[in-house]
């Protein structure tokens, strides 16, 4: 099929496609209602299917002859272990830790907060949450305590999952203690933790609260699949907005399936029985649909990868895999690439593998550099494929369907809408953009399966945030336009939202935290190219009246603010004094114009300016410092 026959159809005929595509999946109760409207007046897929989720990934495949297939391979250099697990032991290592759960009075739609490192049995965890019905909430490790206590008094979960610790390179994390200072800080307090003991690092329990999983496993009973309806949430995953306040993006167990079995073949070009290398982490949304849910919906291995792609221990460590593993399709974030790239620039790391078993290499998370895209395809001779997704939708918006029909590939664009996504460019009043004209990427309404239908516990922000814009649309929060040919070219984000490392962050919530210190009166946090991470954050901040401080003092204690109450991976470590912020009449700080300073770009004043003179002050001392770049 063509991709544009494909496509005409699930935009013109969504009901008729999304029925098709469902029907491809082993629910327990067909739906026959496709597409109906929630009691908050929101489109929801396959209402009264019913299923589980856990079900539809492993005990199917084990049912019908695919048992003794590998499901998982764990690969991890710097623990130095390597395992692999057939469906068949998924299926029971993932019924006996439902057994623990549900020993633990976890029942149907109860949270469960799990707080682990790239470890089989993070996946162990997710898929028996599911099993019982039950939803859960990744943290990822590299959050401090602070951001999993607001998790966990928004989620409100009944257990905890942790790992005593988590393994960096050449460093041991300790993720107990940290989730003992949650507990501390958050208002809800879970009834039981269950911590998964490494060697690398035993935690001490406490008692009464904290059991050991290999214990608990000991004396579980395996418990059962309980189905749920297409429309139940199956987890809950944080994500940064505007604001401090990380926003819980529910996703249903239904769509989901659907949406990612799908994509499996039509995007990633992967059948049953082939392996799958998503280099990514649990916590991230990358992680839970393509580490954890669609390889195994789709019957294919996936591989747990506890390593970095350099430094663990070099830069060939995803041809290692590529070859050990005989992987079909590579996906990571272009960071990775380019960290791959500034170690190994002449690829002689390639030249020591056999990469034949690889069809194609897909990157997102952030913006592909067309550098990196070329580099990559130049020194790997493997196709390289753009895709552009957020955690909102937990699939590809844009690509290039390569199980359809593999188009000409055009660097800078994430290619064209994925089948189910109807991508329009609007201006500020909602009207359509000509093509080549910049404007917020909006998707029309109904959103295919697998996307949001609300942030848990507060549907009004979910309303306010993505529905408010444009009515009958989705607002996505990037800026970008359509070529001639209707090419997608994803151009960043509208908002304050940043992209480190193809990790998302709030510029917004570290200016919360830099604006707390004693000497700070005002501040403003942008994000400014890095060679290395696609952005990087620095703070711009103006001091109290009267105070006299070491800036390199202040630096210091505000770097260590923000790593303290968001974590290592925030990478804030620039902090600088200035005297002014440029504002608009209205108070409003022109970040806008900050970045465009900071990378070098031609701006234009804006006529709202309160204080012109305040923009050269500002070029001058973020010069100065080293901040501006120089093209
Ligand atoms: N648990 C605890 N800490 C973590 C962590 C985790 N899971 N992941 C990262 N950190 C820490 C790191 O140790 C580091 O701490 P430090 O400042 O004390 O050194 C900090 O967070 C920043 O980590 P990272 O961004 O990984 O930087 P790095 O310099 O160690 O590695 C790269 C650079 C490019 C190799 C790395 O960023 C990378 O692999 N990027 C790809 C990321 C990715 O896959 N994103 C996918 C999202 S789809
Ligand atoms: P996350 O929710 O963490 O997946 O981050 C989503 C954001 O990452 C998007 O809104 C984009 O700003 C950015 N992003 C993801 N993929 C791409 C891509 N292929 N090109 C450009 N930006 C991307």
């Amino acid at each position: 099929m063509s991709y544009h026959a494909e496509y005409t159809k699930s935009v013109e005929n969504p009901e008729a496609f999304w029925a098709e595509k469902a029907a491809d999946l082993p629910w327990f109760k067909q739906p026959q209602t496709i597409l109906s409207k929630d009691e908050n007046g929101i489109d929801r897929w396959f209402a009264d299917g019913e299923m589980n989720t856990a079900y539809m990934a492993l005990d199917h495949h084990v049912e019908n002859g695919r048992g003794d297939q590998l499901a998982v391979i764990y690969d991890s250099p710097v623990s130095n272990t390597k395992r692999q697990l057939t469906y068949r032991e998924m299926r029971d290592q993932v019924a006996l830790f439902a057994g623990v759960l549900k020993a633990q009075g976890v029942e149907k739609g109860d949270r469960v907060v799990i707080y682990m490192p790239m470890v089989p049995e993070a996946l162990i965890a997710m898929y028996a949450v599911a099993r019982l019905g039950a939803i859960h909430s990744v943290v990822f490790g590299g959050f401090a305590p602070h951001e999993l206590a607001v998790r966990i008094d928004d989620a409100e979960p009944k257990v905890v999952v942790t790992a005593s610790c988590g393994l960096e390179v050449s460093k041991i994390i300790e993720y107990k203690p940290m989730l003992d200072e949650a507990i501390e800080q958050s208002a809800h307090k879970p009834e039981k933790c269950i911590i998964l003991q490494r060697p690398q690092a035993k935690a001490s329990l406490i008692a009464g609260r904290d059991l050991d999983w290999e214990e608990a496993i000991a004396s579980a009973e395996p418990a059962d699949c309980v189905p749920v309806k297409g429309t139940d949430p199956l987890y809950i995953l944080y994500t940064s907005g505007t604001t401090g306040k990380p926003k819980g993006v529910v996703r249903d167990n239904g769509g989901h399936a659907t949406a990612l079995k799908y994509s499996m073949k039509a995007i990633y070009n992967i059948d049953a029985g082939d392996t799958f290398l998503a280099a990514s982490d649990v916590g991230w949304v990358v992680g839970h649909s393509y580490i954890v849910y669609a390889p195994l919906l789709a019957g294919a291995t996936t591989i747990v990868y506890e390593g970095k792609p350099v430094r663990t221990p070099d830069a060939g460590a995803f041809w290692r895999l590529c070859e050990e593993y005989k992987v079909k399709a590579l996906f990571a974030a272009p960071t990775a690439f380019r960290a791959i790239k500034k170690e190994d620039p002449d690829a002689k790391e390639i030249s020591k593998y056999d990469l034949s078993s690889l069809d194609i290499i897909f990157m997102a998370g952030e913006r592909l550099d067309p550098p990196t895209y070329h580099w990559t395809i130049e020194k790997t001779g493997k196709p390289v494929i753009d895709h552009w997704w957020q955690t909102e939708t937990g699939w590809a918006i844009c690509g290039n369907l390569m199980g359809i029909e593999q188009k000409e590939p055009k660097p800078g664009s994430a290619t064209l809408p994925v089948p189910g996504f109807n991508v329009q460019i609007l201006d500020s009043e909602g009207n359509q953009m000509p093509a080549g004209e910049q404007g917020s990427i909006a998707i029309k309404l109904p959103l295919p399966p697998s996307c949001l239908p609300t942030i848990w516990g507060n549907h009004e922000r979910f309303r306010a945030g993505y529905l408010s814009d444009f009515p009958g649309y989705y607002t996505s929060g990037d800026g970008g336009y359509k070529d001639e040919d209707g090419y997608v070219f994803i151009m960043g984000r509208t908002d304050d939202v940043i992209n480190v490392a193809g990790h998302r962050l709030s510029t917004g919530e570290m200016e919360e935290i830099v604006a707390d210190h004693p000497a700070v009166a005002e501040c403003a946090v942008i994000g400014i190219n890095d060679a290395l991470k696609g952005q990087a954050p620095i703070g711009l901040v103006l001091l109290k009246d009267g105070i006299d401080v070491d800036e390199a003092v202040l630096e210091k204690e505000l770097v260590a603010m923000v790593r303290k109450e968001i974590g290592p991976i925030a990478c804030f470590n620039r902090a600088i004094v200035v005297q002014r912020l440029p504002k608009t009449r209205s108070g409003k700080i022109l970040r806008k114009l900050l970045r465009q300073i900071a990378d070098g770009q031609e701006y234009t004043v804006p006529s709202t300016i309160d204080d012109p003179a305040s923009l050269s002050e500002i070029e001058d001392i973020m010069d100065n410092h080293g901040l501006v770049q120089h093209n």
